[in-house]
């Protein structure tokens, strides 16, 4: 099946009790036992297992080619997968440009507890190698980044991690499986936040890690349920629904971000435009960033990114604050755009006059 007929039927099985073609929203948080022990399937108390949960990660599964585990937030979902497959004195080698929160959650919280880790360009591929040792036990590649948006060869990386015996987690939030599916490309997880493109709609925040291998799935569930962070069941519902047009949006996406693209070239003052040929994040370098950031009326001033509208915000000043003082940081006149499904007309003329306004 073509990805556009799965993202529409993925996870989705007419409700057997009345039929509904969407199934019911199970906002529950336990179910009754006709026996002691005795429940359906593994439903027995809402933070091990919910039916709208469930439907969602068979969805999100089939969608990157293999198995889900859903999670509160996307950094819950990396916390799981981190904490899964390391240990107090393994090294983690992390991107060189990536999210903040994400660099946030190992330099600030894990390394308190022994994770230690390096930053890396992984575009350069030499530098990589040397990076990853024997006690490497995961290798966290972003792809595309953010907000640099350097897009990584992930077979490459793998092959690297591979002859040291070290796992690779790609998040794959800025691209989504309408543009990558790490996992065909030898990668052991992938993680997105859902709150961004699967979502699609800027009305949840959540999390999925997908793997193809039982043992790191059965880590990863009893994460989840240990940990606790879970979705709830209206949000796996939204999730849900949003994925039902994510391949329509992902290419109206980048028509908009292509149109955007081509008219911020011819625009002064601006420099080192960046986008990756698919999705609608675009980046780019103005001394007006801030200006800019305040003054467009269609692009929204907000963080986040990923939803039906435009949003625009300054990285190191915003999402980014975490990386300040580390070899992440990030220039204080870059832009970043997510360009949302309006007519793209309509987006190059609101940039064009916060540009002119500089
Ligand atoms: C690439 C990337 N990964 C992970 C996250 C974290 O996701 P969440 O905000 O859902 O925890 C973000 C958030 O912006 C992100 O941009």
């Amino acid at each position: 099946m073509e990805l556009a007929t799965l993202a529409v039927h993925a996870g989705l099985d007419p409700d057997p009790t009345y039929g509904s073609v969407v199934p019911a929203i199970h906002q529950t948080s336990t179910f009754r036992q006709p026996a002691v022990g005795r429940f359906v399937e593994d439903y027995d108390y809402a933070r091990s297992a919910n039916p709208t949960r469930a439907a969602l990660e068979r969805a999100l599964g089939e969608l990157d080619g293999g198995r889900a585990v859903a999670f509160s937030s996307g950094l819950a979902a990396a916390h799981a997968v981190i904490t899964h497959v390391c240990a107090a004195g393994d090294h983690v080698v992390l991107p060189a440009d990536l999210y903040g929160g994400t660099y946030r959650l190992v330099d600030k919280v894990l390394a308190r507890w022994g994770l230690r880790h390096d930053l890396v360009d992984q575009t350069d591929l030499d530098a990589l190698e040397r990076a990853v040792g024997d006690d490497t036990r995961l290798v966290w590649v972003e792809s595309p980044t953010n907000p640099l948006l350097n897009v990584v060869d992930v077979e490459a990386v793998v092959a690297i991690a591979r002859r040291r015996g070290a796992r690779v987690a790609v998040d794959s939030t800025f691209a989504t499986p309408v543009n990558q599916r790490p996992l065909e490309l030898g990668a052991d997880l992938v993680v997105h936040s859902t709150t961004k493109y699967l979502g699609g709609h800027s009305d949840v925040v959540g999390g999925v890690a997908i793997t193809r291998d039982d043992g790191l799935y059965d880590g990863l569930r009893f994460v989840q349920n240990a940990i606790g962070a879970v979705p709830a069941p209206l949000d796996c519902f939204l999730v849900h629904r949003g994925l039902r047009t994510l391949p329509l949006r992902m290419r109206a996406h980048a028509e908009s971000a292509a149109a955007v693209v081509e008219a911020l070239r011819g625009m002064p003052g601006v420099s080192d435009v960046r986008w990756p040929g698919f999705s609608g994040m675009v980046s780019f370098r103005h001394p007006d960033a801030v200006g800019i950031a305040e003054r467009t009326r269609l692009f929204t001033l907000a963080e986040s990114l990923g939803g039906v509208e435009s949003l625009i915000e300054v990285p190191q000043a915003m999402t980014h604050q975490s990386v300040e003082g580390s070899a992440a940081a990030v220039p204080p006149d870059l832009v970043r755009l997510s360009c949302g499904i309006e007519a793209p007309a309509d987006l190059v003329a609101d940039l064009r006059a916060a540009i002119a306004g500089a």
